[in-house]
């Protein structure tokens, strides 16, 4: 199990610029050594002000390839879609240089959309940035606890949420895992108990939950951070580092 590398951040805010710069520097090192950039996008209210940081970051966007680690079981235009989320914040805020986006087709339902996004994803090697989020009951992606572990041998599969909308596309564990970079935001006082919950489950190499299990799964040549801003941090034991 990987520790991660923990930052707590004054603010949502502040988090945001911060990830947003570290993402920019992340994806140019990405293009300088392989010609090209992975980067994997989280659903979800936490990452918007950073995807909207993005929009006016010096990124060579042509380079850029953009995965989704999940997707829900709706047509690209509906609010709820996660790839209706990166339009709005960014992708349509870019000009005519943009990413190349395989958005997860979940107006297809979720069985045949996952197992389209498994034969799209099979062949890939490593992802360079992977991003995620953590939901109160300790889900990343579209893996939730309530539906036990699936098993992570198909790179993505359809799963059922709790909450709506509930068919979902998510990509495994071992998937979102395996990736040179992974970044896990999580922001907000409401989320302060779980990611004690989280941090000292990883600490004790507990797989229990999916946001620890994953922990299990990178490896440890991954740069793996956890990026939190105070109130969602101001359970953890061990005192806030100082932004990077
Ligand atoms: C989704 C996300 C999901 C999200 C967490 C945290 O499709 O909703 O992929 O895993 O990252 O639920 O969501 P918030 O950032 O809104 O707290």
């Amino acid at each position: 199990m990987i520790t991660p590398h923990l930052v707590v951040h004054d603010s949502p805010d502040a988090l945001a610029h911060a990830v947003a710069r570290t993402l920019t520097r992340l994806v140019a090192e990405a293009i300088a050594a392989r010609g090209a950039c992975t980067l994997v996008v989280a659903g979800g209210r936490t990452p918007r002000a950073i995807y909207e940081r993005l929009a006016d970051a010096p990124i060579d966007w042509a380079r850029v390839t953009i995965y989704f680690g999940d997707e829900r079981a709706v047509p690209p235009d509906d609010p709820a879609s996660n790839h209706h989320m990166l339009a709005a914040a960014l992708v349509d805020r870019l000009g005519a240089v943009r990413p190349r986006v395989h958005r997860i087709a979940g107006e297809l339902g979720a069985e045949e959309a996952a197992r389209n996004y498994a034969a799209l994803l099979g062949p890939l090697e490593r992802f360079d940035v992977v991003l995620l989020g953590v939901g109160d009951d300790g889900h990343v992606a579209s893996i939730f606890p309530a539906s036990g572990l699936p098993h992570d041998d198909a790179p993505a599969l359809a799963t059922q949420s709790p909450v709506p909308p509930h068919q979902r596309v998510s990509m495994s564990l071992a998937r979102l895992a395996h990736t040179r970079a992974l970044l896990v935001l999580v922001t907000g006082a409401a989320k302060a108990e779980r990611l004690r919950d989280v941090h000292g489950r990883i600490a004790r190499a507990d797989p229990g939950l999916p946001a620890s299990r994953i922990a299990s799964l990178v490896a440890p040549d991954t740069r793996f951070s956890w990026h939190v801003d105070a109130a969602a941090g101001a359970l953890l034991p061990r005192p806030p580092e100082t932004p990077a």
